[in-house]
C-alpha cells in the first residue's frame, strides 16, 4: 500500500485528479470504478477543469458506480445517479451509454446484481476510486462476519445512517442499498482510496495497521497490489 498524507483535501483533490487524468490519456478508453461521497469531490472537480482546459477527455470512458440507494428515485438530488452527473458526468464530454450504475429500483435486486457483476467482469475495471466509511465501510460494504464477493442489496447500519442522512430532506434516507462486493472491487487492476477528516481516522488505523478482517471491510486493500490511499493529516493522525 503506497499511503500518501496530504495537507488537506484540495491537495488530494489535485493529486488524485492528476492520477486520473495522466491514466486516461494514456488509455483513452479506459474503465473506471467510481465513488460517491464527499470525499472524491475535489478529485472530480480536477478533472472536469482539466477537461474544460482541454487537456483530457472522457469520450471513451467508461465508469461503474460503486453503490446505489434502494428505493430512491433517480432523479432525487441524493441518488447516486444524480450525484455523478452533477458532480462530474454533466461538465465533461463523457457518453451516457458509458456510464453504469447499479439500479437501486430494480424490481428484482437479485438479477440486478448478478446482470452488474458479468458486465463489471466483462469490462474489467483498470482503476478503482474509494472513499471510505466511519466504519471501514468500503462501497456499502458495511462490517461483517465474512468478505462479500459480488453486488449484493445490504441493510446500511446506524453508523452510516447518521453519516449521511444529513444530506436528506425531502425523501427520507434510504436504509437500503445496492453495492458492489468486496470481491468486486479486490478485481480492480489499481485502487485509489481518499480519507479525509478525523472522523475517518480510526478506520485508516484499522485498514492499514490491523488485521485483515470483514469487521473493518476496507481492511482487505492490504492484499491488493496496487493501492495508493490519500490522507489528509487528520486522517492519518492514528498511524
Ligand atoms: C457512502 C458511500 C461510500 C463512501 C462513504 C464515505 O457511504 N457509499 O462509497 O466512501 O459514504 O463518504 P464521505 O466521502 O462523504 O465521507
Amino acid at each position: 500500500m503506497q499511503l500518501i498524507i496530504m495537507e488537506n483535501a484540495a491537495q488530494i483533490g489535485e493529486a488524485a485528479g492528476k492520477l486520473f487524468v495522466d491514466a486516461i490519456n494514456k488509455k483513452p478508453n479506459i474503465v473506471l470504478g467510481l465513488a460517491t461521497g464527499a470525499s472524491p469531490v475535489p478529485t472530480y472537480q480536477y478533472i472536469y477543469k482539466a477537461y474544460e482546459r482541454g487537456e483530457v477527455s472522457l469520450r471513451d470512458v467508461t465508469t461503474y458506480n460503486l453503490d446505489e440507494y434502494v428505493g430512491l428515485p433517480k432523479s432525487d438530488k441524493n441518488s447516486y445517479y444524480t450525484f455523478m452527473h452533477r458532480e462530474l458526468f454533466d461538465h465533461t464530454d463523457i457518453c451516457e451509454e458509458n456510464v453504469h450504475f447499479l439500479d437501486g429500483n430494480a424490481a428484482d435486486a437479485e438479477a440486478e446484481c448478478a446482470r452488474y457483476d458479468a458486465a463489471l467482469d466483462k469490462a474489467g475495471v483498470d482503476i478503482q476510486l474509494l472513499g471510505v466509511g466511519r466504519n471501514g465501510h468500503i462501497g456499502f460494504n458495511e462490517p461483517s462476519i465474512c468478505f462479500t464477493r459480488g453486488a449484493f442489496k445490504v441493510k446500511l447500519t446506524e453508523s452510516t445512517i447518521e453519516a449521511n442522512s444529513q444530506y436528506f430532506d425531502e425523501n427520507p434516507m434510504p436504509h437500503y442499498a445496492l453495492t458492489m462486493g468486496v470481491g468486486s472491487i479486490m478485481k480492480a487492476k489499481k485502487i485509489v482510496m481518499i480519507a479525509t477528516g478525523a472522523a475517518k481516522a480510526d478506520a485508516m488505523a484499522a485498514m492499514i495497521k490491523g488485521e485483515v478482517t470483514p469487521v473493518c471491510p476496507a481492511s482487505i486493500l492490504q492484499f491488493h497490489h496496487d493501492v495508493v490511499v490519500y490522507m489528509d493529516k487528520e486522517a492519518a493522525r492514528l498511524l
